[in-house]
């Protein structure tokens, strides 16, 4: 049994009421934030003449030997566990409290591990359009089918249909850079919600621990959690574009289509039917992508109606939240994996099978008759209904065999030529990545 010192003037709940309230467990994220806004606290207190140089020196000394990594039990929180830790190595521990709270501490250390989740999001969705990029190229003629209402449409490229989703993905990293902006301003010194009167420059030291601004008001610094609803709202946005692909995934490789085949390291086998090959970590990754949804909806309702200051609900936003963080990157991972090993199926050959070009028939007896448009789709409409093809109806009305779709569009200037989305994919996420932060302009 740890000897009877509480940091806080606590010690009367029974031990099951102080585990119930503890942090302790899921502090682990965030001890290494912590132990970080104490050296540069600590030597703030120091240089506005707080605490000697010594007691500086014993201070961080005693910080830096704080191990987030063992088992801390007992505690109501990691910052008592330190304070305590600390105090024991020092008797300088007792000032380290001086002119903070847990509440500004708290709220700091969460917007820096924030800050860095949103670059891992970031940095995973980077290398999902990649590979949607780098998928696309290579199939940038193959014929693909469109579906509206899951009906056959027109025809484009699988190269078209893939970039479809890098340039959405490259268009929503907005969302998590607005998310890391409101991330990046620095609640120290707020102490308990209105302030100290202990003199602390607080821009200093949140330019010390690598904030671009400070959260200047103190009750807005300590309450907020706002930036984490933007950061998940940011990531959901992301989750609706993946549900989105995985579930087009299942449709397109299901066998009577086979426009994709799933890969064999994605697939999963059946204990009785020898046949098939069922497109299992999709599966896994649909089911674990909801979290996020779930997790966005539980933090929106846990800070509806709170009052402004700290309060205790507050704690429990930080393991689910991280959660989310992780679930995400690991479906990403996974995404990115399948769109790597993704080939084009065999039931490519078939897709002229069913009226793709129907409307591109209309438009060329529109055009090329001088015909209005209406009529002409009423024409191949009649014509369909009567059991003829597109491509028997195109000789019929207009004596030729319709041009190829794909470079029809192409030369109309459709969006069927993927360079410029090419160009727009890329140039963004180049721009972007570089304007979040410098820990990738290598990369890109
Ligand atoms: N453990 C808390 C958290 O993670 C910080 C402590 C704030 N407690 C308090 N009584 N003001 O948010």
């Amino acid at each position: 049994m740890r000897e009877q010192y509480r940091s806080y003037a606590l010690g009367t709940q029974p031990k099951w009421l102080s585990e119930y309230i503890s942090s302790i467990d899921f502090d682990l994220y965030i001890c290494e934030y912590v132990l970080d806004v104490l050296r540069e606290h600590v030597k703030e207190l120091r240089r506005q003449g707080y605490v000697s140089e010594n007691s500086e020196m014993e201070l961080i000394r005693a910080i830096d030997d704080f191990d987030c990594t063992a088992r801390l039990k007992g505690y109501e929180d990691v910052h008592e566990a330190i304070e305590y830790f600390v105090s024991k190595l020092t008797n300088a521990g007792k000032w380290l409290n001086l002119g903070k709270s847990r509440n500004d501490q708290v709220a700091t250390a969460l917007r820096a591990r924030n800050k860095e989740e949103i670059l891992d999001a970031i940095d995973s969705i980077r290398i999902l359009i990649l590979e949607f990029l780098s998928k696309a190229s290579a199939y940038e003629d193959v014929p693909f089918p469109t579906f509206t209402h899951f009906q056959h449409a027109q025809p484009t490229t699988f190269g078209h249909y893939l970039l479809s989703f890098a340039e959405e993905l490259v268009d929503l990293i907005d969302g998590l850079k607005y998310a890391y902006e409101i991330s990046d301003l620095c609640p120290y010194g707020s102490a308990a919600v209105a302030g100290s009167t202990v003199r602390l420059d607080r821009i200093r030291v949140c330019k010390n621990l690598k904030f671009k601004n400070v959260a200047f008001n103190t009750i807005y610094a300590t309450t907020s959690r706002n930036f984490i609803l933007v950061s998940l709202d940011s990531i959901s946005q992301v989750t609706s574009v993946l549900l989105r692909f995985i579930e087009d995934m299942f449709l397109y490789s299901n066998p009577a289509l086979n426009l994709v085949e799933v890969p064999s390291s994605h697939a999963g086998t059946s204990s009785i039917m020898p046949h098939k090959r069922n497109p299992a970590t999709l599966e896994i990754a649909r089911a674990e992508l909801l979290k996020v949804y779930f997790i966005r909806e539980y933090a929106y309702a846990l800070l509806k109606g709170l009052p402004s200051g700290y309060a205790l609900d507050l704690q429990q936003l930080s393991p689910v939240v991280w959660e989310a963080y992780r679930t995400f990157r690991r479906s990403v991972t996974v995404i990115s994996d399948f769109v790597r090993e993704v080939e084009i199926g065999d039931g490519i050959k078939d897709i002229w099978k069913y009226p793709l070009r129907a409307a591109d028939l209309a438009e060329a007896i529109s055009v090329s008759k001088g015909v209005p448009f209406r009529d002409a789709y009423a024409t191949v409409a009649r014509g369909l209904k009567e059991g003829k093809s597109v491509e028997e109806l195109s000789k019929e009305v207009l004596g030729i065999e319709l041009p190829d779709p794909i470079t029809s569009r192409r030369n109309a200037g459709s969006p069927g030529n993927l360079d410029p989305i090419k160009r727009k994919v890329i140039e963004r996420l180049r721009k972007i990545i570089c304007e979040t932060s410098a820990r990738w302009n290598e990369l890109i």
